[in-house]
Protein backbone atom coordinates (compact mmCIF):
# COMPACT_ATOMS: atom_id res chain seq x y z
CA UNK A 1 0.00 0.00 0.00
CA UNK A 2 1.49 3.45 -1.09
CA UNK A 3 0.60 7.24 -0.87
CA UNK A 4 -0.61 8.78 -4.03
CA UNK A 5 -0.82 12.56 -4.72
CA UNK A 6 -3.69 13.48 -7.13
CA UNK A 7 -3.89 16.82 -8.50
CA UNK A 8 -7.07 17.23 -10.57
CA UNK A 9 -8.39 19.87 -12.80
CA UNK A 10 -11.23 21.37 -11.21
CA UNK A 11 -13.45 24.22 -13.24
CA UNK A 12 -17.29 25.37 -12.51
CA UNK A 13 -18.34 28.15 -14.09
CA UNK A 14 -21.43 28.18 -11.59
CA UNK A 15 -19.33 28.95 -9.08
CA UNK A 16 -17.96 32.13 -10.88
CA UNK A 17 -14.87 29.98 -11.91
CA UNK A 18 -12.85 31.99 -15.10
CA UNK A 19 -10.72 29.28 -15.75
CA UNK A 20 -9.49 25.92 -14.20
CA UNK A 21 -7.45 25.30 -11.32
CA UNK A 22 -6.17 22.16 -9.98
CA UNK A 23 -7.30 21.04 -6.55
CA UNK A 24 -4.72 18.50 -4.64
CA UNK A 25 -5.21 15.44 -2.61
CA UNK A 26 -3.41 12.85 -0.65
CA UNK A 27 -4.76 9.45 -0.67
CA UNK A 28 -3.16 6.49 1.43
CA UNK A 29 -3.77 3.27 1.51
CA UNK A 30 -3.13 3.22 -2.54
CA UNK A 31 -3.77 -0.37 -3.23
CA UNK A 32 -1.64 -2.17 -6.29
CA UNK A 33 -4.72 -2.89 -8.12
CA UNK A 34 -6.09 0.56 -7.90
CA UNK A 35 -6.28 2.48 -10.89
CA UNK A 36 -7.39 6.05 -10.99
CA UNK A 37 -10.91 5.70 -11.67
CA UNK A 38 -10.80 4.07 -7.95
CA UNK A 39 -8.47 7.40 -6.73
CA UNK A 40 -11.26 9.79 -8.19
CA UNK A 41 -13.86 7.90 -6.96
CA UNK A 42 -12.40 8.40 -3.26
CA UNK A 43 -11.88 11.86 -3.67
CA UNK A 44 -15.25 12.06 -4.38
CA UNK A 45 -16.58 9.89 -2.02
CA UNK A 46 -14.01 10.39 1.09
CA UNK A 47 -13.26 14.30 0.37
CA UNK A 48 -14.77 16.29 -1.89
CA UNK A 49 -18.36 15.08 -3.25
CA UNK A 50 -18.74 18.14 -5.71
CA UNK A 51 -16.06 17.01 -7.84
CA UNK A 52 -17.60 15.84 -11.54
CA UNK A 53 -15.97 13.32 -14.40
CA UNK A 54 -18.05 10.70 -15.77
CA UNK A 55 -17.96 6.94 -15.58
CA UNK A 56 -19.87 3.84 -16.22
CA UNK A 57 -18.85 0.86 -17.17
CA UNK A 58 -15.29 0.59 -15.20
CA UNK A 59 -14.01 -2.03 -17.21
CA UNK A 60 -12.65 -0.21 -20.68
CA UNK A 61 -15.84 -0.85 -22.67
CA UNK A 62 -18.07 2.20 -22.44
CA UNK A 63 -15.50 4.84 -23.25
CA UNK A 64 -17.49 7.41 -20.56
CA UNK A 65 -13.81 8.12 -18.83
CA UNK A 66 -11.34 9.78 -21.03
CA UNK A 67 -9.05 12.28 -19.93
CA UNK A 68 -5.91 13.13 -19.84
CA UNK A 69 -3.60 11.42 -17.24
CA UNK A 70 0.23 13.20 -16.81
CA UNK A 71 -0.39 14.25 -20.13
CA UNK A 72 -1.79 11.46 -22.11
CA UNK A 73 -5.29 10.96 -22.92
CA UNK A 74 -6.50 7.33 -21.32
CA UNK A 75 -9.20 6.04 -20.07
CA UNK A 76 -9.02 6.60 -16.08
CA UNK A 77 -10.53 2.95 -15.40
CA UNK A 78 -7.82 1.13 -17.71
CA UNK A 79 -4.60 2.62 -15.66
CA UNK A 80 -3.38 1.43 -12.66
CA UNK A 81 -1.92 4.39 -10.35
CA UNK A 82 0.92 1.76 -9.49
CA UNK A 83 2.10 2.36 -12.72
CA UNK A 84 2.58 5.83 -12.64
CA UNK A 85 4.96 8.45 -10.31
CA UNK A 86 3.10 9.42 -6.68
CA UNK A 87 1.65 12.73 -8.17
CA UNK A 88 -0.49 11.95 -10.23
CA UNK A 89 -1.96 15.02 -12.44
CA UNK A 90 -5.59 14.59 -14.55
CA UNK A 91 -6.82 16.99 -16.93
CA UNK A 92 -10.05 17.47 -18.92
CA UNK A 93 -9.76 16.05 -22.53
CA UNK A 94 -8.10 18.99 -25.00
CA UNK A 95 -9.66 20.54 -27.79
CA UNK A 96 -13.43 20.15 -26.55
CA UNK A 97 -15.41 23.13 -24.43
CA UNK A 98 -14.65 21.95 -20.88
CA UNK A 99 -18.09 22.11 -18.99
CA UNK A 100 -17.11 21.74 -15.55
CA UNK A 101 -13.98 19.88 -13.62
CA UNK A 102 -13.34 16.98 -15.73
CA UNK A 103 -16.53 16.81 -18.01
CA UNK A 104 -16.11 17.97 -22.03
CA UNK A 105 -18.88 18.64 -23.88
CA UNK A 106 -19.22 15.72 -26.00
CA UNK A 107 -21.92 17.08 -28.76
CA UNK A 108 -19.22 18.63 -31.05
CA UNK A 109 -17.63 15.00 -31.43
CA UNK A 110 -21.12 13.36 -32.03
CA UNK A 111 -21.99 15.86 -34.16
CA UNK A 112 -18.87 15.15 -36.01
CA UNK A 113 -19.68 11.36 -35.96
CA UNK A 114 -23.11 11.61 -37.39
CA UNK A 115 -21.63 13.50 -40.34
CA UNK A 116 -20.21 9.97 -41.75
CA UNK A 117 -23.17 8.65 -41.76
CA UNK A 118 -22.50 5.62 -39.16
CA UNK A 119 -24.66 3.28 -40.07
CA UNK A 120 -25.45 0.79 -43.32
CA UNK A 121 -26.85 2.26 -46.37
CA UNK A 122 -29.09 -0.38 -48.05
CA UNK A 123 -30.97 0.36 -51.64
CA UNK A 124 -32.13 -3.14 -52.50
CA UNK A 125 -33.84 -5.69 -50.74
CA UNK A 126 -32.08 -8.85 -49.11
CA UNK A 127 -31.35 -11.91 -51.14
CA UNK A 128 -33.49 -14.19 -48.52
CA UNK A 129 -34.03 -13.43 -45.16
CA UNK A 130 -30.66 -12.16 -44.18
CA UNK A 131 -27.82 -9.76 -45.54
CA UNK A 132 -25.62 -12.95 -45.54
CA UNK A 133 -21.43 -11.78 -45.23
CA UNK A 134 -18.32 -13.63 -45.67
CA UNK A 135 -15.71 -14.54 -43.33
CA UNK A 136 -13.30 -12.49 -45.04
CA UNK A 137 -15.83 -9.57 -45.40
CA UNK A 138 -16.15 -9.03 -42.07
CA UNK A 139 -12.15 -9.04 -41.46
CA UNK A 140 -11.92 -6.36 -43.45
CA UNK A 141 -14.45 -4.06 -40.75
CA UNK A 142 -13.61 -6.05 -37.66
CA UNK A 143 -10.64 -3.65 -36.42
CA UNK A 144 -13.00 -0.25 -36.64
CA UNK A 145 -15.68 -2.17 -35.39
CA UNK A 146 -13.74 -2.51 -31.74
CA UNK A 147 -14.43 1.80 -31.49
CA UNK A 148 -15.74 2.68 -28.18
CA UNK A 149 -16.26 6.24 -28.93
CA UNK A 150 -13.82 7.06 -26.12
CA UNK A 151 -13.02 10.27 -28.17
CA UNK A 152 -9.20 9.47 -27.00
CA UNK A 153 -8.28 9.81 -30.83
CA UNK A 154 -9.72 12.97 -31.81
CA UNK A 155 -8.53 14.87 -28.64
CA UNK A 156 -5.09 13.87 -28.93
CA UNK A 157 -4.86 14.85 -32.31
CA UNK A 158 -3.03 18.46 -33.49
CA UNK A 159 -5.22 18.90 -36.46
CA UNK A 160 -7.95 18.69 -34.67
CA UNK A 161 -6.56 21.13 -32.09
CA UNK A 162 -6.22 23.41 -34.32
CA UNK A 163 -8.99 23.40 -36.45
CA UNK A 164 -11.98 22.08 -34.59
CA UNK A 165 -13.98 21.80 -37.39
CA UNK A 166 -11.76 18.80 -38.71
CA UNK A 167 -14.02 15.82 -38.49
CA UNK A 168 -11.14 13.55 -36.63
CA UNK A 169 -10.01 10.22 -36.87
CA UNK A 170 -12.72 8.82 -34.55
CA UNK A 171 -15.32 9.98 -37.37
CA UNK A 172 -12.86 8.62 -39.81
CA UNK A 173 -12.72 5.31 -38.07
CA UNK A 174 -16.28 4.95 -38.02
CA UNK A 175 -16.63 5.94 -41.90
CA UNK A 176 -14.48 3.43 -42.69
CA UNK A 177 -16.27 0.53 -40.52
CA UNK A 178 -19.38 1.28 -42.97
CA UNK A 179 -17.30 2.29 -46.14
CA UNK A 180 -15.58 -1.03 -46.62
CA UNK A 181 -18.98 -3.05 -45.20
CA UNK A 182 -19.42 -5.02 -48.46
CA UNK A 183 -23.05 -4.98 -47.60
CA UNK A 184 -23.61 -0.85 -47.50
CA UNK A 185 -24.52 0.88 -50.56
CA UNK A 186 -23.79 4.80 -49.08
CA UNK A 187 -20.47 5.22 -49.78
CA UNK A 188 -20.93 8.12 -52.33
CA UNK A 189 -22.56 10.41 -49.89
CA UNK A 190 -20.08 9.26 -46.89
CA UNK A 191 -17.07 9.90 -49.58
CA UNK A 192 -18.59 13.23 -50.19
CA UNK A 193 -18.17 14.08 -46.83
CA UNK A 194 -14.89 13.28 -46.51
CA UNK A 195 -13.50 15.15 -49.45
CA UNK A 196 -14.86 18.21 -47.63
CA UNK A 197 -12.50 21.00 -46.45
CA UNK A 198 -13.04 19.46 -42.72
CA UNK A 199 -12.74 15.80 -44.26
CA UNK A 200 -10.27 13.23 -43.86
CA UNK A 201 -7.12 15.51 -45.98
CA UNK A 202 -7.00 17.34 -42.55
CA UNK A 203 -4.88 14.24 -41.40
CA UNK A 204 -1.30 15.29 -41.36
CA UNK A 205 -0.13 11.62 -40.50
CA UNK A 206 1.10 12.60 -37.18
CA UNK A 207 -0.16 9.75 -35.46
CA UNK A 208 -0.73 10.71 -31.62
CA UNK A 209 -4.31 8.88 -32.72
CA UNK A 210 -3.04 5.25 -33.15
CA UNK A 211 -0.57 5.59 -30.31
CA UNK A 212 -3.70 6.87 -28.02
CA UNK A 213 -6.21 4.60 -28.91
CA UNK A 214 -7.17 2.44 -25.95
CA UNK A 215 -8.61 -0.69 -27.92
CA UNK A 216 -5.13 -0.58 -30.33
CA UNK A 217 -7.06 0.12 -33.48
CA UNK A 218 -4.66 0.97 -36.33
CA UNK A 219 -6.42 4.23 -36.91
CA UNK A 220 -3.95 5.11 -39.52
CA UNK A 221 -4.32 2.19 -41.88
CA UNK A 222 -7.46 3.24 -42.04
CA UNK A 223 -7.38 6.61 -42.70
CA UNK A 224 -5.02 5.49 -45.50
CA UNK A 225 -7.54 3.55 -46.88
CA UNK A 226 -10.25 6.14 -46.89
CA UNK A 227 -7.64 8.46 -48.58
CA UNK A 228 -7.24 6.16 -51.29
CA UNK A 229 -11.22 5.47 -51.50
CA UNK A 230 -11.18 8.92 -52.19
CA UNK A 231 -8.42 9.34 -55.33
CA UNK A 232 -9.52 5.50 -56.82
CA UNK A 233 -13.30 6.81 -56.59
CA UNK A 234 -14.62 3.28 -54.54
CA UNK A 235 -13.11 0.59 -52.25
CA UNK A 236 -12.36 -2.51 -54.51
CA UNK A 237 -8.47 -1.99 -53.78
CA UNK A 238 -8.78 -3.46 -50.19
CA UNK A 239 -9.82 -6.85 -51.21
CA UNK A 240 -7.39 -6.99 -53.58
CA UNK A 241 -4.51 -5.67 -51.16
FE1 LIG B 1 -11.47 5.70 -28.82
FE2 LIG B 1 -9.88 4.26 -30.44
FE3 LIG B 1 -12.45 4.71 -31.10
FE4 LIG B 1 -10.69 6.69 -31.19
S1 LIG B 1 -10.69 4.84 -32.47
S2 LIG B 1 -12.74 6.79 -30.33
S3 LIG B 1 -9.38 6.20 -29.46
S4 LIG B 1 -11.68 3.52 -29.34
FE1 LIG C 1 -4.31 13.49 -36.27
FE2 LIG C 1 -3.92 10.94 -36.23
FE3 LIG C 1 -3.92 12.22 -38.51
S1 LIG C 1 -3.09 12.39 -34.80
S2 LIG C 1 -3.16 14.21 -37.98
S3 LIG C 1 -5.66 12.00 -37.19
S4 LIG C 1 -2.59 10.51 -37.94
FE1 LIG D 1 -16.30 2.75 -19.07
FE2 LIG D 1 -13.84 3.49 -18.24
S1 LIG D 1 -15.74 3.71 -17.19
S2 LIG D 1 -14.45 2.77 -20.21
Amino acid sequence: MSTVTLRIARYDPQKGDKKSHFETHTLSDVLPTDRVLDLLNRVKWEQDGSLVYRRSCAHGICGSDAMVINGKNRLACKILAKDLPATITVEPLKGLPVKRDLIVDMDPFFESYESVMPFQVTQHEPHGRERIQSHEDQQLIDDQAKCILCAICTTSCPSFWANDQFVGPAAIVQASRFLFDTRDEGNEERLKRLNEYTGVWRCRTIFNCVEACPQGIDITKHIGNVKKALLHGNTDFVRQS
